[in-house]
């Protein structure tokens, strides 16, 4: 038997992506920028032994339904394709956060699952490779295989589908000290996935083209901004990108929010007109606000978000760890 264990956390991209390329491999038409959070993870096994038949997906301590599971067994393929193993895997995976809390599982799961999978299979892959192979399962989890300030570019058009995308470090967890607030607004898993949500958008949007022509744009400036520690800037670009990613879904008819997303996004911008805190919006492919903030403000922001209508709880997190194997006493 051979086996590793993985832990991994989830990432709020600042800059969103949301839309792929029509080439085949899970590729990014739009570049993203992401915290990589400290607090939530993800820890993931994978045993590969001769005595199974089949591979075998548990995620959170029931057998993953057949969606999860091919996605699962998608990317161990790739891996016994690279390494030449050929036994079938067990898979046992946890979440130390609620599946539905806002925070994309998919993330923190495909990177732990990829940093698990390659090093049972004793391939020596670095950060990068791990990166990319989590990135053709989620691209999202391409970035959480790094810590702090991440970034995924967008594939180049054309490119084959070996060519390598990985996410790459841009600055570490002390860059620009922030936090980020979920206020959760369901406990409600999502309706529509975020790879149907793009999709549908660029089939569907009147606004896609914009959204494809504004995205790269937005990111350049937050890369700017980051570099510069420009905490006010780098807030309001991450705010301009969710909204803008949001406006052309919704055109699409791709409607994540709820009224708890609206009420909250009302107390975001009193808090700054209101009390001057620093507060800035980011939503994913869900109803929950992201806030971030300044770690002197979140005390402040956080009892502000707690009050606003719709909202059940407020979880807090900070840049943090990218991928990294664990001992056998954090195993699943
Ligand atoms: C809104 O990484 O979940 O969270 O590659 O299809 O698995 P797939 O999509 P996924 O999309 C994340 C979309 C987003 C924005 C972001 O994280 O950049």
């Amino acid at each position: 038997m051979s086996e590793a264990i993985a832990r991994a956390h989830p990432n709020v991209a600042l800059s969103k992506y949301w839309g792929k390329l029509p080439s085949p491999g899970n590729v990014p038409a739009v570049p993203s920028l992401s915290i990589t959070l400290e607090g939530l993870s993800t820890v993931t096994r994978v045993r590969f032994d001769a005595s199974r038949a089949d591979d075998r997906v548990v995620i959170g301590g029931r057998d993953a339904d057949a969606a999860a599971r091919a996605r699962v067994v998608a990317l161990l393929d790739r891996v016994r394709l690279a390494s030449g193993e050929s036994r079938r895997a067990e898979v046992v995976s946890r979440n130390d956060f609620p599946t539905a809390s806002g925070l994309a599982s998919s993330a923190s799961g495909f990177a732990a699952l990829a940093l698990a999978a390659v090093r049972a299979a004793g391939l020596d892959w670095d950060a990068s490779r791990v990166s990319d192979l989590a990135r053709r399962s989620s691209a999202s989890a391409a970035r959480s295989v790094f810590a702090g300030y991440v970034e995924l570019p967008a594939g180049a058009p054309g490119a084959s589908e070996a060519s390598l995308l990985p996410a790459r470090a841009l600055a570490g967890v002390d860059h620009m000290p922030l936090v980020v607030l979920v206020a959760v607004a369901t406990d409600e898993a999502k309706a529509v996935g975020s790879s149907e949500g793009m999709r549908e958008t660029l089939e569907r949007s009147p606004y896609a083209a914009a959204w494809l022509d504004e995205a790269p744009r937005l990111h350049a400036r937050l890369r700017e901004a980051l570099a510069a520690r420009d905490f006010r800037l780098v807030g309001e670009l991450a705010e301009s990108s969710a909204l803008a990613m949001h406006a052309s879904a919704i055109a699409a008819g791709i409607v994540y929010w709820t009224g708890a997303t609206i009420e909250t996004l009302a107390t975001v911008r009193k808090l700054r007109r209101d009390h001057g805190f620093g507060a800035y919006a980011s939503i994913d492919a869900g109803p929950h606000v992201k806030v971030l903030t300044r770690p002197a403000d979140a005390a402040g922001v956080r009892a502000a978000l707690e009050a606003a209508s719709g909202v059940r709880r407020v979880i807090e997190a900070r840049p943090g760890h990218g991928a990294r194997l664990v001992t056998v006493e954090d195993a699943p």
